[in-house]
């Protein structure tokens, strides 16, 4: 796979500052050198229960790091929003398709504002519905846990989707950036890599070990020996 993005190759790794300490978030950043991207989980106790930071804190980290931000909106009304997080500097916003109403003119917005677009798929959510918008779309990120909370269960049996989206790519149907969010660790990124995932989030992984920057490159190494 040759596939290149911004901060490098696949496989991409992309801590979720869910994890971090939101009292000391630039310091945190820091603690994650080398990553490819740093993801930021948007909720705002709507779309799901919990509720966690919106765009002035993105603004802030957008300045306080060169590490491209993906932003993963878990918000209510991302069609009026996600543009706004495009403008505050994110390198990718990702939309829920459970809660985009025009899913194809809200990726043209956030492409116009300077932004990768993303759509996201709960668990729950069929690949199969959504492939026609997906074609406006650079990323495709495939929920491995229900979202609203960080350090829950990795579910395998998402890896189905995995790899029906891979085949996707690799036929030349869809040309996304395939990420899996939630549960990747050591002992589950190999499955997530092996299935075709490019792209992983990890909260928990990555800011509950003793050294983030050290557990991102062992996370990447894994990944790369499983494509
Ligand atoms: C969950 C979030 C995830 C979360 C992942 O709704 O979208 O990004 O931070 O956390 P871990 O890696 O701990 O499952
Ligand atoms: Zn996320």
């Amino acid at each position: 796979m040759s596939n290149t993005y911004a901060g490098g190759v696949a496989p991409l790794i992309a801590p979720s500052i869910l994890s971090a300490d939101f009292a000391r978030l630039a310091e945190e950043i820091g603690r994650i050198h080398g990553s490819d991207w740093v993801h930021v989980d948007v909720m705002d106790a709507h779309f799901v229960p919990n509720l966690t930071i919106g765009l002035p804190v993105v603004e802030a980290i957008r300045r306080s790091t060169d590490i491209p931000l993906d932003c993963h909106l878990m918000i209510d009304d991302p069609d009026t929003w996600a543009p706004r997080y495009a403008e505050a500097g994110a390198y990718n916003v990702t939309v829920h398709a459970e809660a985009v109403r025009d899913p194809i003119s809200t990726a043209m917005d956030i492409r116009a504002a300077g932004a990768k677009a993303g759509l996201s798929l709960k668990p729950g959510t069929d690949l199969d519905d959504w492939i026609d918008a997906l074609r406006s779309y650079d990323t495709l990120l495939i929920m491995t846990v229900e979202p609203g909370f960080g350090g829950q269960s990795f579910m395998a049996d998402m890896m189905d989707k995995v790899r029906r989206a891979r085949r996707m790519v690799d036929t030349g149907h869809l040309t996304v950036v395939i990420e899996v969010d939630g549960g990747i660790a050591e002992d589950t990124i190999v499955q997530a890599a092996e299935a075709g995932a490019d792209c992983f989030v990890a909260g928990s992984a990555v800011y509950g070990a003793d050294d983030p920057a050290a557990a991102v490159a062992k996370l990447r190494a894994l990944a790369a020996a499983a494509r």
